[in-house]
């Protein structure tokens, strides 16, 4: 619509000798506060200057160009110096309702990643913790940002970075030997490995020793190297496990340590564009000119860095993929490493990290505000997460279906403990923190997923009575039917301002709304039976489509029965 008013601006702006290009026509044009005041107002000030004239003349006179309104408007009338359009209700109508149907799951796509290419690492845990709440909101939120982008045309590569080098590896390897079991590890690897895991952490004294084995692990020792074999394999079960588990695919798994080799020559090049400095016995790259303090490159042991692995992996995959974008999803707590490290990058000479973003994230707090903590041992499994949602979930379930058969009521408390993760997460701003809590997560009620999912399966259920196959007539609507509408025909932008400021919870907060406004219009408006039973089962068909889009925006499955 937005397209079709700027074309008739500009129309009769070239009348009145004003010349301006689309874009400059776009930017004038602003969203009135309340639909009272039109869809659109095109305010004329900005002319007044130009014109020596009054802009509340200048807006008489281009409305006066503008002559009838097309069929697509209800009306265009002036209001001191403004233009409003009134987009008309029942054309909005149709249009949404006939788009939504018709291009079902691709309803409300953008174009701007057309022929483009986009890496979105994210979730990347570390294999000498299991996969637990700490890795957890890059999870969800890397996910949905992925299909926010493929939703744009995007070409996207999914890609899991993660963590099987560096000193954690030396304190697993090191608290083996020193207190593992063989058949422990068989039985319950993943349990077994986090316990030796925090037993080192706990003792500073340990942290020599584990020093130790990870330089021998970077120098092939071969007990080092099996163990770490050993480990990094049960880890990686583990993690894919988790993912099929919560719906999550990833096209690449790329480890830290597929760097090792290639971490050679990022040293070395850094040498030759003389970017690398000693610091002791350490190598670093000075960026205090540039706010940034230094980035350590080795240390003076030796033993290479997380850093010097992001540095080599950021080029290799440069090299490999030729993205036109590339995004990190990974917590706040390395906004500083981040900036650091696309200096360097940018320092080497390389352009293209210009178009490489840290997507940052906040904290879970616990119900009393504080961090989850996962030293110590007391991290949170993402097996006993899900297990605990699950059982929330049947619980609802079950009192809404006593009778149900245990195959369903496992399929659904699935779907519905994805939906109440995913939304409870993704419904924040990403960059706040906040808190996490499932029982509140798994409620059918409130700003939730599964009232989200709730909504598109009464939606199925309306539609699963009748067949709607009259033609499509469009007759005056009331105030509901016209704010669902609008509410319909929103989404395309939300899809694009979600990809714009990478922000799922624009989705999130938008599919609540939209499942809130189709609640009320069912309670208000009558549909079987009604005079105007074809158009609001046309209405409700669109909401069903629109809301299942969005969900799957989310990572979140409808389901069709609740
Ligand atoms: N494994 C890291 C961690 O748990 C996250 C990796 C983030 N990605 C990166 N390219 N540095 O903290």
């Amino acid at each position: 619509m937005k397209e079709l008013v700027i074309k008739i601006l500009k129309k009769a702006l070239k009348e009145k000798d004003i010349k301006l290009r689309d874009k400059e026509i776009e930017k004038l044009i602003k969203i009135p506060p309340s639909f009272e005041m039109g869809d659109y107002a095109f305010p004329c000030f900005s002319f007044a200057s130009q014109l020596k004239q009054d802009p509340v003349q200048i807006a008489l006179e281009i409305r006066e160009k503008i002559g009838n309104p097309p069929l697509d408007f209800d009306d265009i009338q002036t209001s001191g110096p403004y233009i409003n359009f009134f987009v008309g209700k029942k054309e909005l109508a149709r249009k949404v309702i006939w788009e939504s149907i018709t291009y079902k799951n691709k309803f409300g796509r953008g174009k701007i990643g057309k022929k483009k290419k986009i890496l979105v690492e994210f979730s990347s845990p570390n294999i000498a913790k299991p996969f637990g709440i700490g890795h957890l909101r890059s999870t969800i939120i890397g996910n949905s940002i992925a299909n926010i982008c493929e939703f744009q045309g995007f070409k996207v590569i999914r890609m899991n970075y993660f963590g099987d080098w560096g000193t954690q590896c030396g304190k697993l390897i090191f608290g083996f030997e020193k207190f593992g079991d063989e058949k422990k590890l068989h039985e319950n690897p993943i349990k077994h490995l986090f316990d030796i895991y925090v037993k080192v952490s706990k003792n500073k004294k340990y942290d020599k020793e584990a020093r130790k084995w990870f330089k021998k692990l970077e120098e092939k020792d071969m007990k080092a190297v099996m163990l770490w074999r050993a480990f990094t394999e049960f880890s990686l079960e583990d993690f894919k496990k988790r993912y099929k588990e919560l719906g999550i695919k990833f096209d690449v798994y790329s480890g830290e340590s597929e760097y090792n080799k290639k971490m050679k020559e990022t040293i070395i090049e850094l040498k030759e564009k003389k970017l690398l400095k000693k610091s002791k016995k350490a190598l670093i790259v000075d960026l205090k000119e540039s706010g940034l303090d230094v980035f350590l490159i080795q240390k003076s042991d030796g033993a290479t860095l997380y850093s010097t692995r992001d540095l080599t992996s950021a080029i290799d995959r440069y090299k490999k993929y030729k993205f036109d974008r590339m995004i990190y999803e990974v917590g706040q707590e390395q906004k500083f490493y981040f900036k650091q490290l696309f200096k360097v990058l940018e320092l080497m000479g390389y352009g293209w990290v210009k178009n490489c973003v840290h997507v940052d994230h906040g904290l879970y707090l616990d119900k009393d505000g504080k961090r989850f903590a996962t030293r110590k041992g007391k991290t949170i499994f993402m097996k006993d997460i899900i297990e605990k949602t699950k059982s929330l979930a049947e619980k609802e379930i079950k009192k809404r279906l006593p009778r149900i058969n245990k195959i369903e009521l496992e399929k659904r408390a699935m779907k519905i403990t994805i939906a109440a993760i995913f939304y409870g997460d993704l419904k924040n701003k990403r960059s706040n923190d906040m808190v996490f809590d499932l029982k509140r997560f798994v409620s059918f009620e409130g700003d939730t997923g599964p009232y989200i999912q709730y909504s598109y399966a009464r939606a199925t259920s309306i539609l699963q009575k009748t067949k709607n196959k009259e033609k499509l007539e469009i007759p005056e609507l009331e105030p509901k039917e016209i704010e669902l509408v609008r509410k319909l025909s929103d989404f395309p932008k939300i899809t694009l301002k979600a990809y714009e400021s990478l922000n799922p919870s624009l989705i999130a907060n938008y599919s609540y709304q939209l499942a809130q406004l189709f609640n009320e219009f069912y309670h208000l408006c009558p549909v079987i039976g009604s005079k105007h039973e074809s158009f609001r089962l046309a209405l409700i068909e669109s909401f069903r489509q629109v809301i299942k889009n969005s969900l799957n925006l989310l990572g979140i499955d409808p389901l069709e029965e609740m």
